[in-house]
Order: C-alpha cells, then structure tokens, then sequence
C-alpha cells in the first residue's frame, strides 16, 4: 500500500459561481475559455461513467482500505458534478446547449457500457483518473498559465485538481487488484481515452466559438493560435507529457512520483480558512 493523504470528500463549496464571472472569464479570451467551459460539460457525465464503471468491481473488493477508498471517491466524483454543472448553468444562460453536448457524451457511454467488457470500462476509468490527475502539474505547477483566469474559476478547478489527486489511485487499485486487468487493456485504453478526450474537447470549443458568432476565419485564428497553447512548447500539455507517458510503464502506479509539492498549501489553507477560493489562490501564487 502506497501512502498518501486521506481522500476528503468536501461538500456544498461556494464558489460564487452565481456571481459576475464574465463570459471569457479567461483573461477575456475567447478560446481558452471556451476550451475550459468545453472540458467542464465533459465532466459530469464523464464522473457518473467512472463512478458506474468503479462500482462495477466494488462488490469484489475485500480490502476494507480500499473499500472505503472507493465510498469516498464516489463522493468526491459527485460533487465534481454537482459544482461543473452549476457553472455549465451559465453556459446555458449563453446559448450553449448544454445538453445536447452531454446528449451526444451520453449516447457513447451507455454504448460503451453496453458493448464494452467491465474491465475495459474499468481501465478507461483508471486511464482518465490519471489525465485528470496530472491535470493539476498542467494549470498549476507554472503561475503564468492561470495568471489570467478569473480568480473563483481558477479555485473550482484548483480543488477538482487536489480532489483528483487526492484519488488518483482508486480505480487504479481495483483495476490492478480486483479486475487483473492486463497491460496491454491498460495501455490501449489510455490511448483511446486520450483521443477521445481531445476530439471531445476540440469539437466542443469549436462549437461554443460558433454559437458565441466568430466567423470561421476567426475561428482559425483562434484554433491556430489555441493549439499552440495546448499541444506547444511551455503550453497545457508539454510540460506534464513526462507525467503522462509514464502510464505507460509496465510497474506503473499512481503514487510512485510522490506527492505534488503544492498540495499541502492548498489544503493547509482550506483547512484553516474553510475558504476554497483563498486556497485555489494560494495553489495558484505557489506555482510549484
Ligand atoms: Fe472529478
Ligand atoms: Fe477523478
């Protein structure tokens, strides 16, 4: 059993997400806010399709850690939801339509709940449990990336990042001890759930950037320029590649790299303060 702090679930956080965050809340730019709001439809349907697939496998678990691990990971996960889809509101309030993109979203999870062995579903799971927890070394470990980024939208992410951290090793524990799922499902799941993700997240910013009325020549600009911030040297993904590609590795587990430096900021803070944007601003003014 690897150590690593308890996975907390924490309930009815108030963001101010009510309040006057401005439509590109992302230093007033259109593209990356729109891929944030993009990557936010996507995850509640995508948590309820992580926690189905984890519950498959919870009656196969005899170990009481792990078992406990699970009914907290669940708990977070829920409340991931809970709070994107209280800003997804706003979106809606914009002309997104919202639920035609998790129409769609849901449309290929219950394919893929129909068609797709448990374990396969499991270790997609898993795969995208370690996208999003990498998630945080990609928006926090440099100041500049969320410099711009309205300070209660910075802290939403910044907790979902130290919760995903926080669990990162749940669906992994029961997909390693309990599925036995084999390498290769491992390997080739992450790749898929690595395409998948972006294709998702990619068509979703285009079609907010329509709906927000950019021409299609704007909207290249916007793309040409977006990519290069995403996929770029010192962009979203670069800098977290190495903590990628290591789930490739064959002895892989979730918690071999230690601990964010960081994360014991945010939650000191949190826990002093009770106050989820103090601690996102902390996380954010560390930048390690
Ligand atoms: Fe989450
Ligand atoms: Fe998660």
């Amino acid at each position: 059993m690897h150590q690593h702090n308890p996975i907390v679930p924490r309930e009815k956080l108030d963001f101010g997400l009510e309040g006057d965050i401005p439509k590109y809340w992302f230093g007033g730019d259109p593209f990356k806010t729109r891929f944030f709001d993009a990557m936010s439809t996507i995850f509640p349907e995508g948590e309820r399709f992580f926690i189905s697939c984890v519950r498959d496998f919870r009656d196969q678990v005899s170990d009481p850690v792990l078992r406990e691990e699970i009914k907290h990971f669940i708990r977070q996960e829920g409340q991931h939801g809970i709070v994107h889809s209280q800003y997804n509101e706003r979106l809606k309030a914009q002309g997104i339509d919202v639920d035609k993109l998790e129409g769609i979203q849901r449309g290929l999870i219950e394919w893929m709940r129909k068609y797709l062995p448990k374990k396969h579903t499991l270790a997609s799971t898993a795969a995208a449990e370690h996208m999003t927890s990498i998630m945080a070394h990609s928006f926090f470990s440099r100041k500049e990336i969320m410099a711009a980024a309205d300070p209660r939208m910075r802290a939403m992410y910044a907790w979902h990042a130290m919760e995903e951290i926080e669990h990162k090793s749940v669906a992994f524990d029961v997909m390693q001890k309990v599925a036995k799922v084999w390498y290769p499902r491992r390997a080739i799941t992450m790749v898929e759930v690595t395409l998948g993700f972006t294709i998702n997240a990619m068509l979703s910013t285009r079609y907010m950037l329509k709906v927000d009325g950019f021409s299609r020549w704007q909207r290249v600009k916007m793309f040409a320029k977006g990519l290069g911030w995403i996929f770029g040297p010192g962009g979203l993904y670069m800098p977290i590649f190495k903590h990628y590609i290591q789930y490739y590795k064959p002895g892989f587990h979730p918690w071999q790299g230690g601990q964010m430096k960081s994360y014991d900021l945010w939650l000191d803070t949190f826990n002093r303060t009770g106050d989820p944007i103090a601690a996102g601003e902390v996380l954010h003014a560390a930048g390690a």
